[in-house]
């Protein structure tokens, strides 16, 4: 068992690997969907049933992303945000959010019952609570304004099931819970099923301009297409700027079975970095998902972080045992909308989605159903509330000058975590060496051997950082990952490998 293998999602392994051929020959279609997560698969789905020609490629499998390290919650309460969204873009930006994912929510219902789908969807209230006396305020404005929004809110003295006290919570009616992965791949059978190809284990690697698109394969093969959406988390391509306008942050998750009942509800802290809670059913009974400690990607000691988690569990809950561990990531905009829209600035015929803040799922499935519509050549009422092209600096102005000043130190390779030199690895644990362009991401694998790249990330040039609990390196500017041992892309925007130590081109 690798160490990736040690940190696989509850969802990952309590599904089928999905197995669809790669793409071996060139060929041409209407769109071409690039990535298999929620936005992809949705939109895949849809086009197809609309009668368009569609192909999907995926990098490696459905749901390998963040859809399948997901905690699942299908939700239109997201933290604290209604009030923030009204006071920054007003109140009917604030309702279009709020429309667009209940929206999401209900495909996602309508979509399980169609096909039968079969990923435990289950109907639960969620909760946003405060521990303290004086985060109470806050809920009570979160609800003044979700209710004038025509959203099912409503202020909650306690969460009865929660074995801690809290002050109070904001308490959102019909919301839901599903198994992520199952829910996906179950959409991608009913979207072949409507007339879509799909080609797993096929990253690509560029988009040509021009008319037809061309979307080039790291095999060589080309997709011609007269729409391209690009469903890859953050967009592959550098054109929009979106690595400038979102910061990736990395989450942590731990399934955990309880001596007692595993409380029913979904809730989410105030907490400046939250935690989240929710039940889940498995073969051998319920057990509770615990999520939080996010930092931002690339950065911080995910040990620490996954220990850290355990503790404000076990401070919580009487813990029988800790049954997974894993993480994810998701990407951030700098003013909490999402970008869903044309491939800022250029043409029409690039479409994306990105920056759902670790709300994607429900807010995920409205942005596919709207770059669908786009692609289709078709207005949608949801396309300028969420537009890519939208300058709105003034609303995250802060964020926004934090995050890049940041990358900025980051490009020139100042380092936080302690350097070692290689000699003095142990197995399982890796160092950067050297100085300037030769800096070198050196890895000891568990029999003692020793791998060694470039640390300079292929995306844009940030060094690396090495994640000693699942041994990839990590880049602290935009969120990619790779693999310590081969160098290969775990996570984009990167799509190239790191380069051979040897060889610093
Ligand atoms: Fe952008 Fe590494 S992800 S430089």
């Amino acid at each position: 068992m690798t160490a990736a293998d040690s940190f696989r999602s509850f969802w990952v392994d309590s599904a089928p690997t999905s197995s669809y051929p790669a793409l071996a020959a060139d060929s041409d279609c209407d769109v071409v969907v690039i990535g298999a997560g929620i936005v992809g698969v949705t939109a895949a789905h849809r086009l197809s049933s609309e009668g368009a020609r569609v192909t999907l490629l995926e990098a490696r499998h459905i749901g390998a992303g963040a859809t399948g390290y997901t905690t699942g919650k299908v939700s239109s309460l997201n933290g604290l945000v209604y009030a923030r969204l009204a006071e920054d873009f007003g109140a009917e930006t604030a309702r279009v959010y709020g429309e667009a994912n209940e929206a999401g929510l209900a495909t996602i219902a309508d979509l399980v019952a169609q096909h039968g789908i079969d990923c435990d969807f289950r109907r639960k209230p969620n909760f946003t609570y405060t521990e303290s006396a004086g985060g109470r305020t806050a809920l009570e404005r979160e609800v003044e304004v979700a209710r004038s929004i025509d959203l099912p809110a409503g202020l909650a003295e306690g969460a009865e099931e929660l074995p801690f006290p809290i002050a109070a919570a904001v308490r959102f009616t019909d919301q839901a819970e599903f198994h992520a992965l199952r829910y996906l791949q179950g959409l991608a059978a009913a979207a072949v099923s409507a007339g879509c190809t799909i080609h797993e284990q096929t990253r690509v690697v560029g988009v040509g301009r021009g008319k037809p698109c061309r979307v080039a394969t790291e095999d060589g093969s080309v997709v011609r297409a007269g729409a391209v959406i690009v469903a890859t988390h953050l967009p592959i391509l550098d054109r929009g700027l979106f690595f400038a306008r979102t910061h990736a942050e990395r989450s942590y998750a731990l399934l955990v079975r309880l001596t007692g009942d595993v409380p029913q509800g979904m809730y989410l802290s105030d907490e400046s970095s939250a935690h989240s809670l929710r039940a889940v059913p498995t073969k051998g009974g319920e057990r509770l998902l615990v999520g939080g400690e996010s930092h931002k990607a690339g950065h911080g000691d995910p040990v620490a972080r996954y220990e850290e988690l355990e503790r404000w569990t076990r401070e919580r809950f009487e813990v029988e045992a800790i049954e997974h561990r894993w993480a994810t990531q998701d990407h951030i905009s700098h003013d909490l909308l999402p970008f869903v829209g044309r491939l800022w600035p250029f043409g029409a015929s690039l479409l994306t989605a990105t920056g759902f803040r670790k709300w994607g799922l429900a807010m995920g499935t409205s942005a596919a159903e709207t770059l669908a519509e786009l692609a289709l050549g078709r207005k949608h009422a949801w396309a300028d509330a969420f537009d890519p092209a939208r300058l709105s600096l003034r609303h995250g102005l802060g964020s926004f000058v934090k995050e890049n000043a940041d990358v900025g130190a980051r490009f020139v390779g100042d380092r936080v975590i302690k350097r070692r030199r290689q000699e003095e690895l142990a197995p399982g644990e890796g160092t950067v060496v050297g100085a300037g362009l030769g800096q070198r991401a050196v890895y000891r694998d568990d029999s003692g051997a020793l791998h060694s790249f470039s640390a300079r990330c292929t995306h844009l040039g940030c060094i690396l950082n090495f994640n000693s609990a699942e041994r990839t390196w990590d880049c602290p500017c935009h969120g990619s990952r790779f693999d310590a041992t081969d160098g290969g892309v775990v996570e984009g925007p990167a799509v190239r490998p790191l380069a051979d130590a040897d060889d610093p081109s």
